[in-house]
C-alpha cells in the first residue's frame, strides 16, 4: 500500500501543515542562528530569576539548565547546533533541546514568558553588542583617517564646490572632515545603544503574567540599565528598536558613501590624487590596464542598501496595532542585514584608507589659477577695499599666479579647523573616549554574562 503523504508537521506548539510552516517560519530557521547565544543568555537570566521568586524551578534545576545552555552555545559555535524548519525559530529550538536533555526540568523553562518577549530581548542583546562593535570599528576608521590627515596635513589639495575647483585646501582637511563626520555619527550610535538599554524580558506576550516575575532582576542580570516600565511598551518596542538602530547605521553609511565617492573620483586617473592600496582594486576580464575601485563603489551602493533596510523595517512598523503581530518577524532580515553591511563597510574602509597612497604632484597639479581668486580678493580687502569691489576687480582682471605656490598658500592658512590645522587633537580625544566607552560597556556585559553562566564569556572557558 502507498504511504499516505504527511499533511501536518508536529512542532513544539502544535501541528501545522508543512507548506504553512515553511510560509510562516519564513527565513527564521536560517536567520535565527545569530540569536542562539542571546536566546541562551536570556533563558539563563529568566530561569535564575524564576527560581528566586517561585518554586517552579529549584537551584539545582537552574544549574542543570544553565549547564545545558552553555553546551548549546558551544555546540552552536562548532556548527553542531542547528535550527530546523520544524523548530520554527531559535526559541523553540533551544527549548526543545533543553527538554530533550533535561526532561521535565527543560519543559518548565517557558513558564512566565512568551516568544514575544524572548525575541524582543534576543534582538536587543544582539543589537547592543553589534552597536558596540560598530562604535569600535568606526573609531578605528576615524583614527586611520586622522593619522592620514596628520601625515598629509599640509599637502595641498584643491577644495571643491559643485565638484569645480574652488579654494586652496589640504589633504589634512579632506581626511579629517570625513573623520569628523563619523565622530558626529558616533553620538547617534551611542543614542541607539541607550535606546536599547531597557530589557523587555518578563513582559511575556505583552501583558505580563499572574506571577511575581522580577523584571528588574533579569534586566540587571543581563547588564541592562533597567526593565521597561510597561509590559505593553516592552512588546511595542519590537520593530521600533530595529528602526532606531538602523537609522544610526544609515547615517554612518551616508558618511561612508561620501568618503567612498571621493575615493572613486580622486583615484580616477584623470585626478590621480590618491592610489588605492594593492589588493583593494579589481582587474577587468577584458581590459588589461584596469585597476577598478570596486571596494569604494560597493560601499557607495551599500549605503543605499542600508537605507532600504531601514525603509523596509519602517514599512512594517508603521501602521501596526499595539501588541505583537507576526508582521514583526519580517523586520528581522533587513535589521540583521543593515547592521552587518554597515559593520563590514566600516571594516573594509579602515584598512583601505590605512594603505592609501598620496600623489602630491597630482594634487599640486590640480590647482588652477581660479583657485586663488577669493584669496586675491581678500588681500585687497586687507588693504581697505570693500569686499564687493575687490570681488569685481579680481573677476575683471584675475591676478597672475606666477610664483604662487599651493604649498605656501596652504601653509600660511593657519585658521582653526582649516588647512594645516584640522584640529586633529580634539577629534582624536573624541574617538578615544568613544572607543573607551565601547570597551567598558562590552566588558560590563561580558562580566554580567560570565556571572550568570558561571563560565567566562565570551570564550565559554
Ligand atoms: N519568530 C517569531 C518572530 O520573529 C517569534 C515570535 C513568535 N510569536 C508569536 N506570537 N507567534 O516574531
Amino acid at each position: 500500500m502507498k504511504k499516505k503523504k504527511k499533511t501536518t508537521a508536529s512542532t513544539l506548539v502544535g501541528k501545522i501543515a508543512p507548506e504553512v510552516l515553511s510560509f510562516t517560519a519564513g527565513k527564521d530557521a536560517l536567520l535565527d542562528h545569530v540569536l542562539i547565544e542571546p536566546d541562551c543568555i536570556g533563558t539563563a537570566a529568566h530561569v535564575t530569576m524564576l527560581a528566586e521568586v517561585s518554586d517552579v524551578l529549584s537551584r539545582v534545576e537552574v544549574g542543570k539548565i544553565i549547564g545545558e545552555l552553555v553546551s548549546i552555545m558551544r555546540r552552536s559555535r562548532s556548527g553542531k547546533f542547528k535550527i530546523a524548519l520544524r523548530d520554527q525559530d531559535v526559541h523553540l529550538a533551544v527549548e526543545k533541546a533543553l527538554s530533550k536533555a533535561l526532561g521535565a526540568t527543560g519543559r518548565k523553562v517557558h513558564t512566565a514568558r512568551s516568544r514575544n518577549d524572548q525575541v524582543a530581548l534576543d534582538l536587543r542583546l544582539y543589537a547592543r553588542e553589534e552597536i558596540l562593535c560598530a562604535i569600535t570599528e568606526a573609531t578605528t576608521l576615524v583614527d586611520v583617517l586622522l593619522a592620514f590627515a596628520r601625515k598629509n596635513a599640509a599637502v595641498p589639495m584643491v577644495g571643491r564646490t559643485h565638484m569645480q575647483p574652488a579654494m586652496p585646501s589640504s589633504v589634512g582637511v579632506w581626511a579629517s572632515a570625513h573623520a569628523e563626520s563619523l565622530i558626529d555619527d558616533l553620538s547617534l550610535l551611542r543614542g541607539a545603544y541607550t535606546y536599547c538599554g531597557k530589557s523587555p524580558l518578563g513582559s511575556a506576550a505583552g501583558y505580563g503574567v499572574p506571577m511575581p516575575v522580577d523584571r528588574e532582576r533579569t534586566a540587571r542580570l543581563l547588564g541592562f540599565d533597567a526593565a521597561h516600565w510597561n509590559v505593553l511598551a516592552a512588546a511595542n518596542s519590537r520593530g521600533k528598536t530595529e528602526s532606531v538602530v538602523l537609522s544610526a547605521m544609515e547615517q554612518v553609511m551616508l558618511s561612508l558613501s561620501r568618503l567612498a565617492e571621493d575615493l572613486v573620483v580622486y583615484c580616477a586617473p584623470e585626478f590621480g590624487y590618491f592610489v588605492l592600496p594593492p589588493g583593494y582594486c579589481t582587474g577587468s576580464s577584458i581590459m588589461p590596464q584596469k585597476a577598478n575601485p570596486d571596494v569604494p563603489e560597493l560601499v557607495r551602493a551599500r549605503a543605499s542598501s542600508v537605507a532600504a533596510c531601514c525603509v523596509a523595517v519602517n514599512g512594517v512598523v508603521a501602521g501596526l496595532p499595539g501588541g505583537y503581530s507576526r508582521d514583526l518577524q519580517e523586520t528581522k532580515e533587513p535589521f540583521l542585514n543593515g547592521v552587518s553591511i554597515t559593520r563590514s563597510c566600516l571594516g573594509v574602509l579602515g584598512s583601505l584608507v590605512a594603505g592609501l597612497h598620496v600623489d602630491k604632484e597630482a594634487l599640486r597639479a590640480g590647482f588652477t589659477p581660479g583657485v586663488f581668486a577669493a584669496d586675491a580678493a581678500l588681500r585687497l580687502v586687507a588693504k581697505g577695499v570693500p569686499f564687493r569691489d575687490a570681488y569685481r576687480q579680481v573677476k575683471a582682471d584675475p591676478p597672475g599666479t606666477a610664483g604662487v605656490s599651493p604649498d605656501q598658500v596652504v601653509a600660511s592658512r593657519r585658521v582653526p579647523g582649516g588647512p594645516c590645522d584640522p584640529d586633529i587633537g580634539a577629534m582624536r580625544d573624541a574617538s578615544k573616549e568613544a572607543s573607551r566607552f565601547a570597551r567598558r560597556e562590552r566588558k560590563r556585559y561580558h562580566n554580567s554574562v560570565s556571572r550568570l553562566l558561571g563560565v567566562r564569556y565570551p570564550d565559554l572557558a
